[in-house]
């Protein structure tokens, strides 16, 4: 959404087949209560925020703005807008693609500094790291080690068990309403990857790409999760709809055909220069229905490709490059569940940003 408007959830609308829900008894193995979980109303709402680039609070200009603004504007406005649409939205989630700090001043005073409305909200957050995260006075591990334990997040190191590359490759689950049939069920399952910074192959130039290790991770996950969802009790016929979080896009963003895309690309698509096939992977899995990266500031499109939806973010700090003119944004991104004739709730029935 822009910054100026209400809420609308127009710009990109896509509907995942319903589910009949049968009746079992039975309760074997409950799964442990789910972190998450959808609202008596059947909704979910996620925001996401990209870019925000928060680096030395009031002393950092902002880049982008009307020269009329650039006096008054820094970091602060950043805070500002985030507490803004926190109040507006009240999401249930706040996620954090990447660039959340930018690197000249990186430290954990600015990542505190700049998460800081979410961890005040008391709603839960998760963020990953993206290309600006890095090369600051902490490492990625100490980065996102220490983003994990901070108020609120739900974020994670990585996956106990696994050797894989990056850090901050987890997922969550949102469990379905209380008391309903559906509620030891994850019903929306929520990956985050670690998309990297830079190549460090010399013989490829450019952006990192989501790795091998990290897309076995995925696979087993999402095979692991619908296996969850297809056992009894409550057993359903197909797994419950993935939404993934990363900062870098796919080389697939700048795949899409521009028919097929909504809302606006003024940029190029700046991917890795090599592609690693997560794409093909999420295909072949079949869970996900949607894509949210950042890193392209003003590109804010989402673009159908043979049905996972690619989307941007669209920029969030005014730290960040921008455009002059073109509000600072974020995304919204609401679940709904299916709701029978008798009022029970049932698994996700619509996605909408
Ligand atoms: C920034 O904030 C500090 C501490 O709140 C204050 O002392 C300083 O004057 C402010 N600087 C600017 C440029 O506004
Ligand atoms: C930044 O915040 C200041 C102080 O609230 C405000 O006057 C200014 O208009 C804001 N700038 C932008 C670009 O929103
Ligand atoms: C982080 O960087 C800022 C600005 O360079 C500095 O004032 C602050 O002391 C640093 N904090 C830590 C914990 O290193
Ligand atoms: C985190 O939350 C705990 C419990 O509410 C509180 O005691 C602590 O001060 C908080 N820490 C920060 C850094 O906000
Ligand atoms: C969910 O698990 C809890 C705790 O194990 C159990 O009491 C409850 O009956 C289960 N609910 C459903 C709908 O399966």
């Amino acid at each position: 959404m822009e910054s100026r408007d209400s809420p609308s959830y127009s710009s990109c609308i896509f509907f995942i087949c319903l589910s009949t829900l049968p009746i079992f008894v039975s309760a074997i193995d409950p799964r442990p209560q789910a972190q998450l979980r959808f609202h008596r109303n059947g909704e979910f709402k996620i925001l996401q925020v990209a870019d925000m680039h928060y680096a030395n609070g009031n002393k950092t200009r902002c880049q982008d703005v009307l020269p009329e603004q650039m006096a008054s504007c820094s970091d602060l406005n950043t805070t500002a807008f985030l507490e803004r649409l926190i109040r507006l939205e009240s999401p249930d989630l706040i996620v954090f693609t990447g660039d959340n700090i930018f690197y000249y001043a990186g430290n954990a005073t600015s990542m505190d500094a700049a998460f800081s409305p979410a961890v005040s909200s008391r709603i839960p957050w998760a963020a990953v790291l993206g290309t600006h995260d890095r090369p600051s006075t902490l490492s990625s591990e100490e980065m996102m080690k220490h983003i994990v334990t901070m108020n609120g997040s739900l974020s994670q190191l990585n996956p106990p068990g696994y050797t894989i590359d990056g850090f901050g490759n987890y997922n969550l689950e949102v469990g379905g309403v209380e008391g309903s049939s559906l509620h030891n069920k994850s019903v929306l399952n929520l990956y985050f990857l670690d998309s990297g910074g830079t190549s460090d192959v010399p013989s490829i130039p450019g952006y990192d790409w989501i790795k091998l290790s990290q897309q076995l991770w995925f696979k087993r996950t999402s095979d692991e999760l619908e296996k969850a969802f297809r056992k009894e009790p409550e057993p359903q016929k197909e797994s419950a709809p993935g939404l993934v979080y990363f900062h870098i896009p796919l080389p697939e963003y700048a795949t899409v055909k521009s028919s097929n895309i909504v809302s606006v690309k003024q940029e190029n698509v700046k991917s890795a220069s090599m592609n690693s096939g997560f794409f093909t992977t999420m295909k072949e899995r079949g869970d996900v229905k949607a894509v949210f990266t950042g890193h392209d500031h003003i590109n804010d499109f989402c673009g159908n490709l043979m049905g996972i939806h690619l989307c941007y973010g669209g920029g969030f700090g005014y730290n960040g490059y921008g455009k002059e003119g073109w509000a600072r944004r974020a995304r919204v991104v609401l679940a709904a569940l299916e709701q029978t004739d008798e009022g029970a709730w049932g698994a996700v029935s619509s996605i909408k940003t």
